[in-house]
């Protein structure tokens, strides 16, 4: 094994939309690396763009300036999971899992093994013929993790996934993606307005500064790996959170 080498690289990248006089810079200039298998979480204001960087790593966006390079070893693609779940609602549970597998021309046979695999990985396999309507939200969201898993994604980019859920249910999918992010070895960038959520999950946490997003400052969570949630309650971890609220807060709220 070599060096692990950056899975994402963004350097110099800026977004605006629109024109002047109307023109909004939303984004950088922001420098980036994801190295390979590292877990990445990116806390920022609202509004600073978060949401543009990762639809520019999707490729669903264009930069308007600057580079954003993602190195890959095979086709496998890079796999995105919205805070609105983004699935089907007219396919089934199991249609949905293989949804991406379908795309990379897996056969049928084996990309429903490998959609009912995930779905028993993730507590729903008495729910593949169901519709995702039928489902609660934390269901939902189990679903578009199985989907997004399920192609074996070399990079997965997480646009505030949990943030639709109450409480209880997100700790439970945190502890769930920890599980099968460090098991898989999965490189993955992550956004979250959760301070705790990042403390828990990342192996870097990066705080963005208000609209046009940069990158202010960067934390490294204490905790080896393999991690539980039991982290949330190291004595540490409430230092460690107000610690970066400081950080945020400065940006969240103009002087
Ligand atoms: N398609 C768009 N057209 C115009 N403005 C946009 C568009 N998408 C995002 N913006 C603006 O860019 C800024 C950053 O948005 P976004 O990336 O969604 O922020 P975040 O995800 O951090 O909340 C916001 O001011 C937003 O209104
Ligand atoms: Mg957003």
């Amino acid at each position: 094994m070599g060096e692990p080498y950056p899975k994402l690289r963004a350097h110099a990248l800026t977004r605006a939309f629109g024109r002047a006089p109307r023109r909004v810079d939303a984004l950088g200039p922001l420098d980036l690396t994801v190295t390979t298998g590292e877990f990445v979480c990116l806390v920022g204001p609202s509004g600073c763009g978060k949401s543009t960087l990762l639809r520019i790593a999707a490729g669903l966006l264009r930069p308007s300036g600057g580079r954003l390079e993602i190195r890959t070893d095979s086709a496998r693609p890079a796999a995105m999971i919205f805070q609105d779940y983004g699935i089907y609602d007219w396919k089934t549970v199991l249609a949905n899992v293989r949804f991406g597998l379908d795309v990379q021309r897996v056969p049928r046979r084996a990309g429903n093994a490998r959609a009912m695999d995930w779905l028993t990985r993730l507590g729903l396999s008495d729910f593949a013929d169901a519709y995702p309507g039928a489902l609660s939200g934390g269901m939902r969201q189990r679903v578009a993790i199985a989907r997004a898993l399920a192609v074996e994604p070399e990079l997965l980019l997480m646009d505030e996934p949990f943030a639709a859920l109450d409480a209880q249910l997100r700790v439970i999918l945190q502890d769930e993606l920890l599980d099968l992010t460090q098991a898989l070895r999965t490189t993955t960038l992550f956004i979250t307005h959760s301070l705790e959520e990042a403390l828990v999950l990342g192996d870097r946490v990066l705080v963005m500064s208000a609209r046009p997003g940069r990158i202010i400052a960067e934390h490294r969570p204490p905790f080896p790996r393999p991690r539980t949630g039991e982290v949330r309650d190291a004595p540490e971890f409430t230092a460690l959170k107000s610690e970066l609220w400081e950080l945020l807060r400065k940006e969240a709220v103009p002087a």
